[in-house]
Protein backbone atom coordinates (compact mmCIF):
# COMPACT_ATOMS: atom_id res chain seq x y z
CA UNK A 1 0.00 0.00 0.00
CA UNK A 2 3.00 2.36 0.90
CA UNK A 3 -0.07 4.99 1.71
CA UNK A 4 0.22 8.54 2.97
CA UNK A 5 1.70 9.09 6.32
CA UNK A 6 -1.17 8.72 9.16
CA UNK A 7 1.09 11.92 10.96
CA UNK A 8 -0.51 14.06 8.59
CA UNK A 9 -3.78 12.47 8.69
CA UNK A 10 -6.88 14.88 9.39
CA UNK A 11 -7.62 14.59 12.75
CA UNK A 12 -11.72 13.69 13.11
CA UNK A 13 -14.02 12.94 16.01
CA UNK A 14 -11.74 10.74 17.14
CA UNK A 15 -8.75 12.42 16.52
CA UNK A 16 -6.49 11.84 19.95
CA UNK A 17 -6.22 8.08 18.76
CA UNK A 18 -5.81 8.64 15.16
CA UNK A 19 -2.81 11.04 16.17
CA UNK A 20 -1.19 8.76 18.25
CA UNK A 21 -2.19 5.72 16.25
CA UNK A 22 0.83 5.94 13.52
CA UNK A 23 0.04 2.41 12.54
CA UNK A 24 -3.53 3.29 11.40
CA UNK A 25 -3.91 2.20 7.95
CA UNK A 26 -0.50 1.83 7.07
CA UNK A 27 2.04 -1.13 6.08
CA UNK A 28 4.40 -2.04 8.77
CA UNK A 29 7.19 -3.26 6.52
CA UNK A 30 10.44 -2.18 9.13
CA UNK A 31 10.98 -0.74 12.68
CA UNK A 32 12.60 2.28 10.73
CA UNK A 33 8.58 3.82 10.88
CA UNK A 34 8.72 3.90 14.45
CA UNK A 35 10.38 7.40 15.67
CA UNK A 36 9.81 7.59 19.47
CA UNK A 37 8.84 5.99 22.68
CA UNK A 38 5.17 7.38 22.45
CA UNK A 39 4.23 5.90 19.34
CA UNK A 40 4.99 2.51 21.16
CA UNK A 41 3.44 3.21 24.21
CA UNK A 42 0.13 3.84 22.42
CA UNK A 43 0.47 0.12 21.28
CA UNK A 44 1.64 -1.63 24.52
CA UNK A 45 -1.42 0.77 26.33
CA UNK A 46 -3.59 -1.47 23.68
CA UNK A 47 -1.34 -4.87 24.23
CA UNK A 48 -1.92 -4.55 27.77
CA UNK A 49 -5.69 -4.52 27.31
CA UNK A 50 -5.39 -7.22 25.19
CA UNK A 51 -3.73 -9.35 27.76
CA UNK A 52 -6.21 -8.74 30.17
CA UNK A 53 -8.49 -9.75 28.22
CA UNK A 54 -7.17 -12.74 27.20
CA UNK A 55 -6.16 -13.98 30.68
CA UNK A 56 -10.18 -13.36 31.45
CA UNK A 57 -11.08 -15.28 28.20
CA UNK A 58 -13.50 -12.53 26.54
CA UNK A 59 -13.52 -12.99 23.03
CA UNK A 60 -13.23 -9.44 21.21
CA UNK A 61 -15.57 -8.70 18.14
CA UNK A 62 -13.85 -5.52 16.61
CA UNK A 63 -12.55 -7.66 13.54
CA UNK A 64 -15.94 -9.05 12.84
CA UNK A 65 -16.60 -7.16 9.60
CA UNK A 66 -12.56 -7.30 8.56
CA UNK A 67 -11.00 -10.01 6.19
CA UNK A 68 -7.50 -10.59 6.90
CA UNK A 69 -4.91 -12.84 4.61
CA UNK A 70 -1.41 -14.71 6.41
CA UNK A 71 0.73 -15.90 3.58
CA UNK A 72 3.75 -17.58 4.89
CA UNK A 73 6.64 -18.56 2.40
CA UNK A 74 9.20 -19.88 5.24
CA UNK A 75 8.05 -22.12 8.21
CA UNK A 76 6.76 -20.70 11.34
CA UNK A 77 5.36 -21.86 14.58
CA UNK A 78 5.03 -18.97 16.98
CA UNK A 79 4.49 -15.71 14.52
CA UNK A 80 2.03 -17.56 12.20
CA UNK A 81 0.14 -19.09 14.98
CA UNK A 82 0.02 -15.85 17.07
CA UNK A 83 -1.15 -13.60 14.23
CA UNK A 84 -3.76 -16.33 13.35
CA UNK A 85 -5.42 -16.36 17.22
CA UNK A 86 -4.77 -12.33 17.28
CA UNK A 87 -6.99 -12.12 14.78
CA UNK A 88 -9.41 -14.66 16.08
CA UNK A 89 -9.37 -13.23 19.26
CA UNK A 90 -10.36 -10.37 18.15
CA UNK A 91 -13.76 -11.90 16.10
CA UNK A 92 -12.36 -11.67 12.65
CA UNK A 93 -14.35 -14.56 10.89
CA UNK A 94 -12.97 -13.77 7.17
CA UNK A 95 -9.56 -15.11 8.04
CA UNK A 96 -7.40 -17.24 5.84
CA UNK A 97 -4.12 -18.57 6.44
CA UNK A 98 -1.72 -20.43 4.51
CA UNK A 99 1.58 -21.56 5.82
CA UNK A 100 3.17 -23.22 3.01
CA UNK A 101 2.99 -20.55 0.14
CA UNK A 102 6.50 -21.96 -1.12
CA UNK A 103 5.15 -25.35 -2.10
CA UNK A 104 1.25 -25.05 -2.43
CA UNK A 105 0.84 -21.66 -4.01
CA UNK A 106 0.91 -20.78 -7.42
CA UNK A 107 4.76 -19.90 -6.75
CA UNK A 108 5.75 -23.04 -7.52
CA UNK A 109 4.23 -22.37 -11.52
CA UNK A 110 6.22 -19.35 -11.40
CA UNK A 111 4.38 -16.82 -10.58
CA UNK A 112 5.87 -13.45 -9.14
CA UNK A 113 5.16 -12.18 -5.60
CA UNK A 114 3.31 -8.84 -6.93
CA UNK A 115 0.79 -11.28 -9.09
CA UNK A 116 0.48 -13.19 -6.00
CA UNK A 117 -0.15 -10.65 -3.84
CA UNK A 118 -2.27 -8.94 -5.98
CA UNK A 119 -4.41 -12.39 -6.36
CA UNK A 120 -5.04 -13.03 -2.80
CA UNK A 121 -6.49 -9.61 -2.26
CA UNK A 122 -8.49 -9.74 -5.27
CA UNK A 123 -10.16 -13.09 -4.34
CA UNK A 124 -10.60 -12.83 -1.00
CA UNK A 125 -11.65 -9.38 -0.62
CA UNK A 126 -9.06 -8.42 2.21
CA UNK A 127 -8.57 -5.86 4.43
CA UNK A 128 -5.02 -6.65 5.40
CA UNK A 129 -2.31 -9.12 4.22
CA UNK A 130 0.49 -10.61 6.58
CA UNK A 131 3.60 -12.02 5.45
CA UNK A 132 6.59 -13.75 5.62
CA UNK A 133 9.01 -14.30 2.75
CA UNK A 134 13.19 -15.42 2.76
CA UNK A 135 13.70 -11.96 0.32
CA UNK A 136 14.55 -9.53 2.18
CA UNK A 137 12.35 -6.77 0.35
CA UNK A 138 9.67 -9.28 -0.03
CA UNK A 139 7.54 -6.85 2.00
CA UNK A 140 8.23 -3.85 0.90
CA UNK A 141 7.24 -5.75 -3.16
CA UNK A 142 3.45 -6.94 -1.37
CA UNK A 143 3.11 -3.26 -0.49
CA UNK A 144 3.95 -1.56 -3.81
CA UNK A 145 1.52 -3.99 -5.00
CA UNK A 146 -1.25 -3.85 -2.45
CA UNK A 147 -4.27 -1.68 -1.90
CA UNK A 148 -4.03 -2.72 1.58
CA UNK A 149 -1.66 -2.31 4.47
CA UNK A 150 0.99 -5.11 4.33
CA UNK A 151 2.31 -6.52 8.10
CA UNK A 152 5.98 -7.79 7.62
CA UNK A 153 6.23 -10.89 9.32
CA UNK A 154 9.35 -11.84 8.39
CA UNK A 155 11.46 -10.94 5.63
CA UNK A 156 14.76 -12.27 4.54
CA UNK A 157 17.39 -11.91 6.73
CA UNK A 158 16.77 -8.22 7.01
CA UNK A 159 13.70 -7.61 9.07
CA UNK A 160 11.28 -8.90 11.65
CA UNK A 161 9.71 -5.77 13.33
CA UNK A 162 6.21 -7.47 14.83
CA UNK A 163 9.18 -9.67 16.50
CA UNK A 164 10.80 -6.92 17.51
CA UNK A 165 7.51 -4.91 18.99
CA UNK A 166 6.85 -7.89 21.27
CA UNK A 167 10.66 -8.21 22.08
CA UNK A 168 10.29 -5.02 23.95
CA UNK A 169 7.57 -5.74 25.29
CA UNK A 170 8.66 -8.34 27.12
CA UNK A 171 12.06 -6.07 28.11
CA UNK A 172 9.83 -3.65 29.43
CA UNK A 173 7.44 -6.35 31.43
CA UNK A 174 10.53 -8.33 32.58
CA UNK A 175 13.03 -5.47 33.24
CA UNK A 176 10.14 -3.05 34.52
CA UNK A 177 12.32 -0.22 32.87
CA UNK A 178 13.35 0.78 29.17
CA UNK A 179 15.60 3.32 30.10
CA UNK A 180 19.59 2.97 29.78
CA UNK A 181 19.36 -0.58 29.04
CA UNK A 182 22.16 -3.18 28.45
CA UNK A 183 21.48 -5.40 26.03
CA UNK A 184 23.95 -8.38 25.09
CA UNK A 185 22.38 -10.33 21.72
CA UNK A 186 24.69 -13.45 21.29
CA UNK A 187 24.80 -15.70 18.39
CA UNK A 188 23.85 -15.58 14.73
CA UNK A 189 24.07 -11.98 13.94
CA UNK A 190 24.79 -11.92 10.73
CA UNK A 191 21.94 -13.97 9.51
CA UNK A 192 19.51 -13.57 12.20
CA UNK A 193 16.68 -10.91 11.71
CA UNK A 194 15.31 -10.88 14.97
CA UNK A 195 18.45 -8.82 16.89
CA UNK A 196 18.41 -7.03 13.40
CA UNK A 197 15.27 -5.29 13.97
CA UNK A 198 15.45 -5.33 17.97
CA UNK A 199 19.08 -3.16 17.62
CA UNK A 200 17.28 -0.87 15.53
CA UNK A 201 14.29 -0.32 17.42
CA UNK A 202 16.90 -0.03 20.62
CA UNK A 203 18.62 2.65 18.64
CA UNK A 204 15.07 4.78 18.12
CA UNK A 205 13.19 4.10 21.98
CA UNK A 206 16.32 4.42 24.38
CA UNK A 207 18.99 6.66 23.85
CA UNK A 208 20.93 5.30 26.97
CA UNK A 209 21.27 1.79 25.30
CA UNK A 210 24.18 -0.50 25.24
CA UNK A 211 24.29 -3.37 22.98
CA UNK A 212 26.89 -5.79 23.66
CA UNK A 213 27.03 -7.95 19.93
CA UNK A 214 28.73 -11.50 20.76
CA UNK A 215 29.34 -13.84 18.03
CA UNK A 216 32.10 -15.63 16.30
CA UNK A 217 33.59 -12.96 13.81
CA UNK A 218 32.17 -14.64 10.40
CA UNK A 219 28.90 -14.14 11.79
CA UNK A 220 28.98 -10.87 13.04
CA UNK A 221 26.46 -7.94 12.15
CA UNK A 222 27.04 -6.37 9.22
CA UNK A 223 29.33 -3.44 9.89
CA UNK A 224 26.31 -0.85 7.78
CA UNK A 225 24.25 -1.50 10.08
CA UNK A 226 26.70 -1.35 13.63
CA UNK A 227 27.70 1.46 12.13
CA UNK A 228 24.30 3.29 11.33
CA UNK A 229 23.25 2.12 14.92
CA UNK A 230 26.89 3.94 16.38
CA UNK A 231 25.40 7.22 13.87
CA UNK A 232 22.85 7.45 15.80
CA UNK A 233 24.48 8.31 19.26
CA UNK A 234 23.85 4.70 21.01
CA UNK A 235 26.96 2.55 22.45
CA UNK A 236 28.06 -0.61 20.46
CA UNK A 237 30.65 -3.09 21.69
CA UNK A 238 31.48 -6.13 19.57
CA UNK A 239 33.19 -9.38 21.37
CA UNK A 240 33.68 -12.96 20.90
CA UNK A 241 33.83 -13.02 24.71
CA UNK A 242 30.38 -13.84 26.05
CA UNK A 243 30.93 -14.12 29.63
CA UNK A 244 33.03 -10.60 29.66
CA UNK A 245 30.03 -8.85 29.36
CA UNK A 246 27.72 -10.87 31.45
CA UNK A 247 27.77 -8.62 34.84
CA UNK A 248 26.40 -5.72 33.40
CA UNK A 249 23.66 -7.43 31.14
CA UNK A 250 20.05 -6.74 31.73
CA UNK A 251 19.06 -8.66 29.08
CA UNK A 252 21.03 -11.53 27.25
CA UNK A 253 18.90 -12.19 23.99
CA UNK A 254 19.95 -15.62 22.61
CA UNK A 255 19.76 -16.93 18.61
CA UNK A 256 19.70 -19.93 16.95
CA UNK A 257 22.51 -20.08 14.14
CA UNK A 258 20.73 -20.19 11.41
CA UNK A 259 20.95 -23.51 9.46
CA UNK A 260 18.87 -22.76 6.38
CA UNK A 261 21.67 -19.65 5.07
CA UNK A 262 24.30 -21.94 5.12
CA UNK A 263 23.07 -24.95 3.39
CA UNK A 264 21.45 -21.55 1.13
CA UNK A 265 25.10 -20.53 0.51
CA UNK A 266 26.61 -24.20 0.93
CA UNK A 267 28.53 -23.21 3.90
CA UNK A 268 27.34 -26.25 5.85
CA UNK A 269 31.23 -27.07 6.85
CA UNK A 270 31.33 -23.70 8.47
CA UNK A 271 27.98 -24.37 9.86
CA UNK A 272 29.49 -27.44 11.49
CA UNK A 273 32.33 -25.43 13.01
CA UNK A 274 30.62 -22.94 14.71
CA UNK A 275 26.92 -24.19 15.96
CA UNK A 276 27.89 -24.70 19.41
CA UNK A 277 30.38 -21.67 19.92
CA UNK A 278 27.98 -20.31 22.72
CA UNK A 279 25.52 -22.63 24.57
CA UNK A 280 24.02 -20.84 27.62
CA UNK A 281 23.86 -23.34 30.59
CA UNK A 282 22.57 -22.52 34.10
CA UNK A 283 26.40 -21.71 35.57
CA UNK A 284 25.97 -18.67 32.55
CA UNK A 285 22.77 -17.42 33.46
CA UNK A 286 23.93 -17.51 36.90
CA UNK A 287 27.15 -15.29 36.11
CA UNK A 288 25.27 -12.29 34.92
CA UNK A 289 23.71 -9.34 36.18
CA UNK A 290 20.99 -9.83 39.21
CA UNK A 291 17.65 -9.35 37.91
CA UNK A 292 19.05 -10.05 34.20
CA UNK A 293 16.71 -11.75 32.02
CA UNK A 294 17.41 -14.76 29.16
CA UNK A 295 15.46 -13.96 26.00
CA UNK A 296 15.34 -15.78 22.58
CA UNK A 297 12.99 -15.36 19.71
CA UNK A 298 12.88 -19.62 19.46
CA UNK A 299 12.84 -21.89 17.83
CA UNK A 300 16.01 -23.13 20.34
CA UNK A 301 18.20 -25.85 18.67
CA UNK A 302 21.22 -26.33 21.23
CA UNK A 303 21.93 -22.84 22.04
CA UNK A 304 20.19 -22.36 25.25
CA UNK A 305 20.24 -26.16 27.94
CA UNK A 306 16.85 -27.12 28.78
CA UNK A 307 17.90 -26.81 32.32
CA UNK A 308 17.67 -22.90 32.01
CA UNK A 309 14.03 -23.22 31.30
CA UNK A 310 13.33 -24.02 35.12
CA UNK A 311 15.35 -20.65 36.29
CA UNK A 312 13.23 -17.45 37.11
CA UNK A 313 15.78 -15.62 34.82
CA UNK A 314 14.15 -17.78 31.77
CA UNK A 315 11.66 -15.12 29.98
CA UNK A 316 11.62 -16.81 26.85
CA UNK A 317 8.11 -18.85 27.00
CA UNK A 318 6.52 -15.79 28.31
CA UNK A 319 8.13 -13.62 25.60
CA UNK A 320 5.92 -15.83 23.01
CA UNK A 321 3.26 -15.34 24.95
CA UNK A 322 3.38 -11.42 24.19
CA UNK A 323 3.29 -12.10 20.36
CA UNK A 324 -0.43 -12.75 20.62
CA UNK A 325 -1.07 -9.67 22.62
CA UNK A 326 1.18 -7.25 20.57
CA UNK A 327 -0.23 -8.33 17.37
CA UNK A 328 -3.52 -8.04 18.62
CA UNK A 329 -2.59 -4.69 19.41
CA UNK A 330 -1.32 -4.35 16.25
CA UNK A 331 -3.70 -5.85 13.89
CA UNK A 332 -6.82 -3.70 15.79
CA UNK A 333 -4.60 -0.43 15.47
CA UNK A 334 -4.03 -0.93 11.63
CA UNK A 335 -7.59 -1.28 10.74
CA UNK A 336 -8.12 1.61 13.06
CA UNK A 337 -10.34 -0.63 15.33
CA UNK A 338 -9.37 0.70 18.74
C1 LIG B 1 12.66 -16.13 14.18
C2 LIG B 1 12.59 -15.84 12.71
O1 LIG B 1 11.80 -16.42 12.00
O2 LIG B 1 13.34 -14.97 12.29
N1 LIG B 1 11.58 -16.85 14.67
C3 LIG B 1 10.46 -16.19 15.08
O3 LIG B 1 9.78 -15.58 14.29
N2 LIG B 1 10.17 -16.19 16.38
C4 LIG B 1 13.97 -16.62 14.66
C5 LIG B 1 14.56 -17.84 14.05
O4 LIG B 1 13.99 -18.48 13.19
O5 LIG B 1 15.66 -18.19 14.49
Amino acid sequence: MLSVDSRTSTIGASGEIERKNIFLRQDFISVDQIRSRNELDFLFGLADEMKTRVERGIQGCELKDQTIVILFYQPSSRTFSSFYAAARWLGCERLMGIQEMQTFSSAVKGESLPDTIKTFEATTAADLIVLRHPDDNSSMIAAQHAQVPVINAGSGILEHPTQAILDFYTIREEVGRVDNLTVTMVGDLLYGRTVKSLAKLLAIVDKGVRINLVSPKVLSMPDELTISLQRSGIQIYETENLEEVLGKTDVLYVTRVQKEWFEKNNQMDLYNKIKDRYIVTERIVKMGKPGMVVMHPLPRVNEIEVGVDALPQAAYFRQMRNGLYTRMALLAAVLGKV
